[in-house]
C-alpha cells in the first residue's frame, strides 16, 4: 500500500509547526457530502478468548459441568469419604455430543459430594436467585441432592435439596436458591444424599437473572455494556478459535446449535496458546453456539457477521489444509448456515432454528470466510467458496481476510488477488503501537471508491510502556481516535469496524488490552471503549469534509478530524483529537447556507497523562464529559483539552 505523503500535505504539515501556538483555523464543509456513512459502520468482534464466552458472558458458573474437559475432574473435588468404586465415569458413545457421566454407586448412606471451583471462582449477589440444574437417572428411589453455595472462606450462603425421582432414561433435575451474601469467588458444593445408585451430568449453576432473564442465559451486565455502544453489527465467533489451532480443532457452528447437552465441547485453542498465559482448564462448551450469537445480535439491534473456517487452520499453528478436493463439508457448512439463519421453517436447518424458538429468520447479510489466514493456499479456497456462494446465493456478501497484517508481502499479495476477484468485503487487521495509528490516519484517503469495501474487523493500538496486566491506555485510546478520524471520512468504502479482542478476564485473560475488561462481578469499560462508544453513537448518515488550508486532517499540529451530517437527528457532529500535551484553540468554520439552530452539546474524552487507565478499582479514571456550549454564528471557536478527543454535536436547521 503505497503510504507517500503529497507536497501540499508536506507543506501543510511544516506549516502548522510554525502556526503552533495560534489558532488552528478549520472549515466545515456541511454542503459538501462526499459520501454516506455504511448503516453498519461501528461493530464489536467477539470471540472467546481471555474467558470471554466460557466464564464470561455466558452466565454457566459451574466448570466443566459435563465432564468432558481432558480430564473429567477438572474443576472438580471429591467431598466427603468417598471409598474406592463409589465414583466411576461413564464413557458411553451412544450419547451424542457427551458421552462421558459420572455414576455414584452408595450401597448404603456415606458422606458423598463434588465441589466444583467455578471460573477463577463463581461470582454470586447477595439477595439473587441461583438456578441448580442437572441430567440424572436413578433406576429405583433413595436419592437427594443437597446443593451449598459457599464464600471465599467456605462459608454456605445459599443451600437447598432436590429429590431425585426415578426412572430408567435421564432426566432433568432443577431447583433454586438464594444467596445470603456477595462474593467474587464462590465454590458449590453438591452433596449425593441416600443411598442407591445414580448417574448424573450437566451439573450446572446459573443466575436468575441474566440478560433479558433468558433460562441459562448471558451475564446481564456484560450484554448491557455492549449494547450501551449501540453496535451495528457483531462479528462472531472469532478470530484464530474459527481456524483453530489443527482442523479437528476448527469451529464448527453445527456442533453448536441443538440442544444443549448434545454439543461436542473442544478446546479452546487459547489454552496453551501463550507460555506466560496458560490456562489449560479453557474450553469451549458452546452453550454460548450460533443460535444465541444470532439471538445476541438481534438483542443489541446488530447485523450478525458471522466467519467461518475456510479449509485452512491457523498458520501461525499446525497451518494444516484441506485439499481442495475435500472442501465441499466446508462449503456445505456455509450453504445449510445461511439455511439456519435465512431458511423458511420447512428447510432442515430453517426448521431447526424454529425449534429452537426462533421462526422467523435472522436475516444473515453477510458471511466471512477465514480468518487471517493468507497466501494463494487461500486465494484458491476462497474462490471455491464464492463462486458456490455468488451462484446459489447472491443475496450475501462475502468477507475475506488481508492476512494478519496491514502492509508487506503477505497483504500486498492479498489485497491485489481480492480486488481482482471482486470480493464484496476486504477483512484487515492492525495490532500496531500508537504511532502507526497516528500516522496513518490518511490511510485510506486515496483507496479506490469502486473496488470491495474495507472491514476494520480487528485493530487495537498497542502500547509499547510498561505495563500491568489489562490496561490499556488513554495514550492507545488517543491514538485510535485520531485514526479512527479517517475511518469516518472514508465511511464510504470502509464500511465496518471494529476493536478486538472484545473482552478479558482480569484473572483469566491470554491477551491484551482488550476493549473491556470484567471480574465475576463487575466490568469496566477501557478509554478505548469509550472512544469507539462515542464513535458509534455518533455515527451520522453523510460525510463531511473537514479541511486545513484545504487539506484534511491528519496530524497537523497534533490536530485529527473529522465530521458527519447525521439526517435523522438533523446534526453537524464534529470529531476533533488534539494530540498535544497543551490546549490548543481551534476555530470550526461552518461553510453552509443551512442555520445553526441552538446550543451544542461537546462530549469531551481527556487526560493529560497518557498513561492513565482504567481499571476495576477505578473504571472512570476516563469517562466522557458532557456539557452544554453556545457558539456564536457560524465560527465554533474552542479550546480544546490538552491529549483529548471532542465530539461536538451541532443542531442544523
Ligand atoms: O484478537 C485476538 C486475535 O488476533 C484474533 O483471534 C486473531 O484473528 C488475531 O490474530
Amino acid at each position: 500500500m503505497k503510504r507517500i505523503l503529497s507536497l501540499t500535505t508536506v507543506l501543510a504539515l511544516c506549516g502548522s509547526l510554525l502556526y503552533a501556538q495560534n489558532t488552528v483555523d478549520l472549515n466545515v464543509q456541511l454542503d459538501r457530502s462526499t459520501g454516506k456513512i455504511s448503516p453498519h459502520m461501528w461493530g464489536v468482534f467477539f470471540e472467546d478468548i481471555n474467558l470471554g464466552a466460557d466464564g464470561g458472558i455466558y452466565a454457566e458458573l459451574v466448570k466443566n459441568r459435563s465432564f468432558e474437559f481432558n480430564h473429567p475432574m477438572m474443576g472438580w473435588k471429591r467431598l466427603g469419604d468417598v471409598p474406592e468404586g463409589a465414583f466411576l465415569f461413564v464413557n458411553d458413545s451412544r450419547r451424542k455430543g457427551n458421552p462421558r457421566s459420572l455414576r455414584i454407586h452408595k450401597p448404603v448412606d456415606f458422606k458423598a459430594g463434588l465441589q466444583n471451583e467455578g471460573f477463577r471462582g463463581m461470582g454470586v449477589r447477595k439477595g439473587e436467585g441461583y438456578e441448580f440444574s442437572l441430567l440424572y437417572r436413578q433406576a429405583s428411589p433413595g436419592m437427594r441432592i443437597k446443593v451449598e453455595l459457599l464464600n471465599e472462606q467456605e462459608a454456605v450462603i445459599g443451600t437447598t435439596v432436590l429429590p431425585l425421582s426415578e426412572g430408567k432414561n435421564w432426566q432433568t433435575g432443577t431447583v433454586s436458591f438464594t444467596s445470603s451474601e456477595t462474593s467474587a469467588k464462590g465454590k458449590l458444593n453438591i452433596w449425593i444424599e441416600g443411598a442407591g445408585d445414580v448417574e448424573v451430568d450437566m451439573l450446572s449453576l446459573f443466575p436468575k437473572e441474566t440478560w433479558k432473564n433468558r433460562p441459562k442465559g448471558l451475564r446481564k451486565d456484560m450484554v448491557q455494556i455492549l449494547a450501551d455502544m449501540e453496535p451495528d453489527f457483531i462479528r462472531f465467533p472469532g478470530g484464530c478459535i474459527v481456524e483453530g489451532r489443527d482442523l479437528a480443532n476448527r469451529f464448527q457452528w453445527k456442533k453448536t446449535v441443538g440442544p444443549i447437552e448434545e454439543r461436542e465441547l473442544i478446546i479452546n485453542r487459547w489454552n496453551t496458546e501463550f507460555n506466560h498465559r496458560l490456562t489449560p482448564d479453557y474450553f469451549q462448551t458452546f452453550g454460548l453456539g450460533f443460535y444465541e450469537y444470532f439471538l445476541l445480535a438481534e438483542d443489541l439491534g446488530a447485523e450478525a457477521v458471522p466467519i467461518l473456517n475456510c479449509g485452512m487452520a491457523c498458520q501461525f499453528n499446525t497451518a494444516e489444509v484441506v485439499p481442495l478436493d475435500e472442501l465441499d463439508e466446508y462449503i456445505q457448512d456455509a450453504l445449510d448456515l445461511i439455511e439456519f439463519a435465512n431458511g423458511s421453517t420447512n428447510t432442515q436447518w430453517g426448521k431447526l432454528r424454529a425449534e429452537m424458538g426462533h421462526p422467523e429468520p435472522f436475516n444473515l447479510k453477510m458471511l466471512g470466510v477465514g480468518n487471517e489466514n493468507w497466501g494463494p493456499q487461500y486465494i484458491e479456497r476462497l474462490a471455491i467458496f464464492q463462486k458456490v456462494l455468488q451462484e446459489k446465493h447472491p443475496e450475501i456478501q462475502i468477507i475475506a481476510s488481508s492476512g494478519t497484517d496491514p502492509q508487506g508481502e503477505r497483504f500486498e499479495f492479498l489485497d491485489e488477488k481480492l480486488r481482482e476477484m471482486k470480493i464484496d468485503i476486504i477483512d484487515e487487521h492492525y495490532y500496531r503501537p500508537p504511532a502507526w495509528f497516528l500516522s496513518g490516519a490518511d490511510r485510506y484517503d486515496d483507496y479506490d471508491r469502486n473496488g470491495p469495501k474495507i472491514f476494520a474487523g480487528e485493530y487495537a493500538s498497542h502500547t509499547t510502556r510498561p505495563q500491568g496486566p489489562g490496561r490499556s491506555t488513554w495514550e492507545a485510546a488517543l491514538s485510535e481516535a485520531a485514526f479512527l478520524t479517517g475511518l469516518e471520512r472514508n465511511g464510504d468504502v470502509v464500511t465496518m469496524a471494529s476493536y478486538a479482542p472484545l473482552f478479558g478476564h482480569v484473572d483469566g485473560w491470554q491477551w491484551s488490552p482488550d476493549l473491556i475488561w470484567v471480574d465475576n462481578l463487575n466490568v469496566y469499560g477501557t478509554p478505548s471503549y469509550h472512544v469507539q462508544k462515542l464513535y458509534s453513537l455518533n455515527k451520522g448518515t453523510d460525510i463531511v469534509p473537514v479541511k486545513l488550508g484545504g487539506q484534511n486532517v491528519i496530524g497537523q499540529d497534533s490536530i485529527y478530524a473529522s465530521a458527519v451530517y447525521d439526517a435523522h437527528a438533523k446534526e453537524l457532529i464534529v470529531k476533533l483529537v488534539n494530540y498535544n500535551n497543551r490546549s490548543v484553540d481551534v476555530s470550526l468554520q461552518l461553510d453552509t447556507k443551512k442555520k445553526i439552530k441552538g446550543d451544542a452539546t461537546k462530549i469531551t474524552l481527556a487526560n493529560a497523562d497518557l498513561n492513565v487507565a482504567n481499571s476495576i478499582e477505578e473504571p472512570l479514571m476516563i469517562q466522557p464529559k458532557t456539557e452544554q456550549v453556545r457558539y456564536k454564528g457560524k465560527v465554533l471557536k474552542d479550546t480544546f483539552s490538552p491529549y483529548s478527543f471532542t465530539v461536538i454535536k451541532v443542531p442544523i436547521q
